[in-house]
């Protein structure tokens, strides 16, 4: 009988050793600037909360909802918001945080429809990036693993809303048993 399997991709030491790094990064670039963190709902909430708390600078935090259209959260190139932030980003230096970048098309929304506010500064942070997904040219400021396409769920990744809390990042695959 076929059931769905799993298998580690990035355990969890691995993660924090790079959120670490990343976050290391992001102090140097950030030191003396208004950092304010905005996630990507739902899929960020895990990375993002695990970074901010390394990042070693003060930073406001604030979160995005895209609507979906069935499964997917763009339709015809063009993103709409479900839940904006509270914040006004007009003059704040603008991190977008995001759990995974896969063909660029919720990115490259968000970054066109945020620029539109006049932030200071606008960058995008994303855990996991699929490169051979791209459907639109996308590049983020800072990454955390680039990975195969993959079917990958856990740390804030879902398959229909199920294996979020893993704390490891897994690759989610038919299997016989
Ligand atoms: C995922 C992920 C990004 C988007 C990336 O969200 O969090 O927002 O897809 O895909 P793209 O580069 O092809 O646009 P998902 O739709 O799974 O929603 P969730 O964050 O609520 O899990």
């Amino acid at each position: 009988m076929k059931g769905l399997g799993t298998e580690v991709l990035l355990p969890k030491e691995e993660i924090m050793r790079r959120v670490t790094e990343l976050a290391a990064s992001i102090t140097k670039d950030y030191t003396g600037k208004d950092l304010l963190v905005v996630g990507v709902l739902k899929g960020s909430f895990i990375f993002m909360a695990d970074l901010i708390r390394v990042i070693q600078i003060p930073s406001t935090v604030d979160f995005v909802r895209i609507a979906s259209y069935g499964r997917k959260k763009v339709s015809a190139g063009r993103i709409v918001i479900d839940k904006d932030v509270d914040t006004p980003v007009t003059g704040r230096d603008l991190l977008i945080v995001e759990d995974i970048l896969d063909t660029g098309l919720t990115l490259s929304g968000l970054v066109d429809m945020m620029k539109q506010r006049n932030p200071a500064s606008l960058k995008v942070c994303v855990l996991l990036d699929k490169p051979s997904r791209r459907l639109v040219p996308f590049t983020a400021d800072y990454v955390g693993f680039s990975i195969p396409d993959e079917f990958v769920v856990g740390y804030g990744l879902d398959c229909d809303e199920k294996y979020r809390y893993f704390p490891e990042v897994r690759i989610l695959r038919e299997s016989e048993a």
